[in-house]
């Protein structure tokens, strides 16, 4: 039991996830045959606010839906998993969001595409409705799959109520992000490509990668984690930086490993860990997710982790 826990607040898309799992990853042209299909619970917002979920944080999603199929599935399924979903808006105009995701059978990696719907239709009104709410949690943990205009409202809103504001700026953004809104970030987690795209740093060498992380601290982030996938992450804050490496396995699929990463991250924070013990936990709880397939049933509960890796 933690003391005054706060709750966590997801802000961002959910999708459903059409799979197929294929030798190899099909080149643009080609058609590549033998795969399986499954359909599954994704959308990165929605991932991290599972991932929140079942390893113990007191989680709120903030995001829209369609008034589909899709979309009351996605409703009934984070609300079983004991997901604040009052926040989570039926669009009557666009469709629930899609995305469809190859994956290699023999290097577990993915490739993605989405079609937004409904998740480009969360706008600044649906931020201001759950101002109460966001006043009142330990931090908000955000991606780049809805507005950009509605990430910077809700990272403005977040810091004027003294919440810790997290942005996990994934999918690569096609261009450099508003200073008002790095300006309001505390933790940024970025892989290279949206590091590169951020800060308009090519990143070849280590030492590009520590001039990219000088760059973000440079727009007033403090902490930036940044990951390098199956090496693990490092942790800069303040321009100190030092390596936290994954723990090793065999991996499946990697979808949602990050979001997996980002969602117990903040699980760690709101529990009152400093940064490193919580990505430890995360990287923990992100080496067990690859080993399975899937978005949203790949995310381990507290209790798989704990049996896992004890102290
Ligand atoms: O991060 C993985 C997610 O990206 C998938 O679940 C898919 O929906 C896309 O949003």
């Amino acid at each position: 039991m933690i003391p005054n826990k706060k709750p966590i607040i997801v802000i961002g898309s959910s999708n459903t996830d059409m799979v197929i799992r294929c030798s190899r990853l099909p080149r643009p042209g080609e058609t590549v045959l033998g795969g399986s299909f499954m359909m599954n619970h994704g959308g990165k917002g929605a991932n991290q606010a599972v991932a929140a979920a079942k390893l113990g944080g007191d989680t709120v999603f903030i995001g829209k839906v369609g008034d589909d199929v899709f979309g009351h599935q996605t409703v009934e399924m984070l609300t079983s998993l004991g997901i604040d979903t009052r926040f989570l808006g039926v669009s009557a105009t666009e469709p629930s969001g899609v995305a469809l995701i190859n994956v290699d059978e023999h290097t577990a990696e993915n490739s993605i595409s989405v079609a937004s719907g409904a998740n480009g239709a969360i706008r600044p009104a649906d931020i201001d409705a759950a101002e109460e709410v966001i006043a009142s949690a330990s931090l908000i943990l955000m991606q780049l799959e809805i507005p950009i205009d509605t990430v910077t409202y809700a990272a403005k809103m977040a810091k004027r109520h003294g919440v810790t504001v997290v942005l996990n700026p994934a999918p690569a953004p096609s261009e450099p992000l508003p200073e008002e809104l790095l300006e309001n970030v505390d933790i940024i987690i970025p892989n290279k490509t949206e590091a590169e795209v951020i800060t308009g740093i090519a990143i070849d060498t280590p030492q590009d990668e520590l001039r990219a992380i000088r760059s973000l601290h440079s727009k007033g982030i403090s902490t930036v984690i940044f990951t390098l996938g199956s090496k693990g992450a490092l942790l800069c804050q303040n321009g100190d930086c030092e390596e936290v490496p994954s723990f090793k396995v065999k991996a499946v699929d990697t979808t949602a490993a990050g979001d997996t990463f980002c969602g117990a991250l903040c699980v760690g924070l709101s529990e009152g860990k400093e940064v490193r013990p919580a990505m430890i936990f995360a990287n923990q709880a992100a080496a067990i997710s690859v080993t399975r397939k899937g978005a949203q049933q790949s995310v381990p509960t507290r209790a798989e982790v704990d049996a896992r890796f004890p102290n």
